[in-house]
């Protein structure tokens, strides 16, 4: 079977694969440019995103929407400046509107947002040709989002994107929730398709329901297109590529990690998140937060351990004895860094391996 092409309304994608955002700095320019240059969706992470900036620590806010241009319009150009590029803004982000609006007038194709609902979303791209699109964990979710946005603005998503309990970074579940049979990524996709035909049908309008966490091979995908995914979001298998914006350290953590190394953290940001034991997070009760950068509504300055935008900065930059490193639950499974390009031939063969032997 070849695979199908993506279509987001006027969008198409030439394979059905969107490259994860993966904040602070992880995926950037070179990640996302390189995936859609493939004919993938590469997703830019705006997390901090002007960490490299001079100005980051004086000016946080400026040199984010500064960086944020620069790597849309940097990004595009790698892709040929034909290929998708999209924008990762985490509805917890103390600035999303402004970080929403920047991101639409330097050109990306789709905003990606999750760690919450993005409810004002529609009004924020009202006249603008982006997409948007939200992040769900449950046909719950879906739902709460599609009644909301058809009653307040008569706008039905772009896309939804499905995460399930085996993604990198925060995690829509709870803890004790995590490996509950119910909470399989394709059992989850097959209710939210569920939900979404009524709003298709009400709508006339085709919402793609993209299928994330632990997709990791060929097989993956073939199941995740089966339970009804128009498509699949993957991120930890794109960490591990030369392209990758992360320094070599961050990658090589990736390859060298055991299964038993994987945790499950209680992030600042409020929510349970996967990361690497590491260092840091043994050595937690040593930690000293020396500033504050107002990057996340709910994260409570008072009573967190650390600073979750430098434990980020620190192992993005190499540091990783310091730092916070989310991944997914498959990490353990990398053995090697690759190109982009090697990584997407090898899972669009693997899916046809896999039709053509069952
Ligand atoms: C290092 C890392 C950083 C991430 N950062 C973000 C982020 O900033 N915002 C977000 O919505 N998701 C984030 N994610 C989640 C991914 O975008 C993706 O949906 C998920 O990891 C998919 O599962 P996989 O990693 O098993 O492929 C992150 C994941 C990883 C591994």
């Amino acid at each position: 079977m070849d695979l199908p092409k993506l279509k987001i309304g006027d969008l198409v994608a030439d394979i059905p694969i969107i490259q994860g955002g993966m904040g602070v700095g992880v995926s950037l320019s070179n990640l996302a440019g390189n995936v859609a240059k493939c004919g993938g969706i590469g997703i830019i992470s705006s997390a901090q995103i002007g960490f490299k900036e001079s100005d980051f620590k004086t000016n946080t806010y400026e040199a984010n929407y500064r960086a944020l241009k620069n790597e849309i319009v940097k990004a595009k150009e790698i892709s040929g400046n034909n290929g998708i590029i999209g924008v990762n803004i985490m509805c917890v982000t103390t600035n999303y509107e402004d970080m929403v609006r920047v991101a639409i007038k330097s050109g990306a194709d789709i905003i990606i947002s999750g760690a919450g609902l993005p409810k004002n979303l529609p009004e924020l791209v009202k006249g603008y040709k982006t997409k948007i699109a939200p992040i769900v964990s449950s046909d719950r979710a879906a739902n709460l989002i599609c009644k909301l946005w058809t009653s307040k603005y008569n706008y039905v998503p772009d896309m939804i994107v499905v995460e399930g309990p085996k993604a990198g970074g925060h995690l829509g579940f709870k803890k004790e929730d995590l490996d509950v049979e119910e909470n399989d990524i394709f059992n989850i996709v097959k209710k939210v398709k569920m939900v979404v035909k009524v709003y298709e049908e009400k709508y006339n309008k085709v919402i793609p329901v993209i299928a994330a966490g632990g997709i990791y091979n060929g097989k993956d995908i073939a199941m995740s297109l089966k339970s009804g995914a128009s498509g699949v979001q993957i991120a930890t298998r794109f960490v591990a590529t030369d392209e990758c914006d992360a320094d070599i350290r961050f990658k090589e953590a990736y390859v060298n990690v055991k299964k038993e190394d994987i945790c499950i953290i209680k992030s600042p940001v409020g929510m349970p998140g996967r990361a690497i034991k590491n260092k840091f997070l043994e050595n937690l009760d040593s930690y000293k937060i020396n500033r504050c950068y107002n990057c996340i509504k709910t994260c409570d300055r008072k009573t967190v351990p650390y600073c979750i935008t430098q434990a980020l900065i620190n192992s993005v930059t190499g540091d990783v004895d310091n730092g916070l490193i989310f991944c997914g639950s498959n990490v353990d499974r990398i053995d090697k860094i690759v190109k982009v390009e090697d990584l997407i031939d090898e899972l669009i063969n693997e899916v046809k391996c896999y039709e053509e032997n069952i």
